[in-house]
């Protein structure tokens, strides 16, 4: 647990998982329920943080070398930590992000196959020993999230929805799923996997009865 008052909630997940869908439902839940609470979004989440975003996800695909792309992802998260998440919770709200360390440990750690110790050390030197309260993984198999992410992406086109990670191969995803679970089997008192192949409001309820059980969230 950190040593906020308020809890720090993240959801994790390949793409069209429906991590924005959960997230936002979740929000009206915790309000309905009187609960402070704040939704916010990784990379970004504070306005030094949300223009490192742009900066990262578009453009080429291979614009970034790993090791800079990381860098720029615990740049923005810094931000994203200090004007935003540490004030909330300091001041008891609860705060849920849609993603955060965990898809850098996953993204570059696995999809990259990258420096796992490296990205490591640079978390600890931006959050010393900080951690979420409680990682959702939104689990799907890969071929069926992007397949819901081409589906929205026809209804309602902006020139964001086809960002670089979305151009990956199917193998990089692939490698992103068994990262998340990897992470998840070795902290299992963080990580809570959820099969985000059901329907909506199915995974809602499991979502709500997890937040119950774990952290006494006072949600029906
Ligand atoms: N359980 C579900 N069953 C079927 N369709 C779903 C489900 N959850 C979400 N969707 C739909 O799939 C699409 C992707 O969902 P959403 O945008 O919430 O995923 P995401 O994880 O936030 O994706 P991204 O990683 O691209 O941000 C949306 O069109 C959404 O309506
Ligand atoms: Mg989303």
């Amino acid at each position: 647990m950190n040593q906020f008052s308020g809890k720090f909630i993240t959801f994790e997940g390949g793409e069209g998982s429906g991590k924005s869908t959960q997230i936002k439902m979740l929000l009206n839940a915790m309000h309905e329920a009187g609960m402070e609470a704040i939704r916010t979004r990784e990379p970004g989440g504070s306005e030094g943080a949300e223009e490192i975003r742009n900066l990262i996800l578009l453009g080429d695909k291979n614009k970034w070398d790993g090791e800079t792309e990381a860098l720029l992802f615990f740049a923005a998260r810094r931000d994203h930590l200090v004007r935003t998440i540490w004030p909330a919770l300091k001041a008891g709200v609860w705060v849920v992000s849609d993603r955060y360390v965990d898809c850098t440990r996953v993204y570059q750690g696995y999809g990259r196959e990258g420096d796992k110790e490296g990205i490591e050390t640079l978390y600890r030197f931006i959050a010393g020993d900080f951690e979420s309260d409680l990682t959702f993984v939104l689990d799907i198999p890969s071929e069926v999230g992007l397949g819901r992410v081409m589906a929205r992406t026809q209804d309602n086109w902006t020139p964001d929805s086809i960002n670089r990670f979305e151009k990956q191969e199917l193998e990089f995803h692939k490698r992103v799923r068994e990262g998340y679970l990897d992470l998840a089997r070795k902290n299992p008192h963080r990580f809570a996997v959820i099969d985000a192949s059901k329907d909506i409001e199915s995974v809602q309820a499991e979502i709500c009865k997890v937040l119950r059980e774990r952290l006494g969230a006072p949600l029906t």
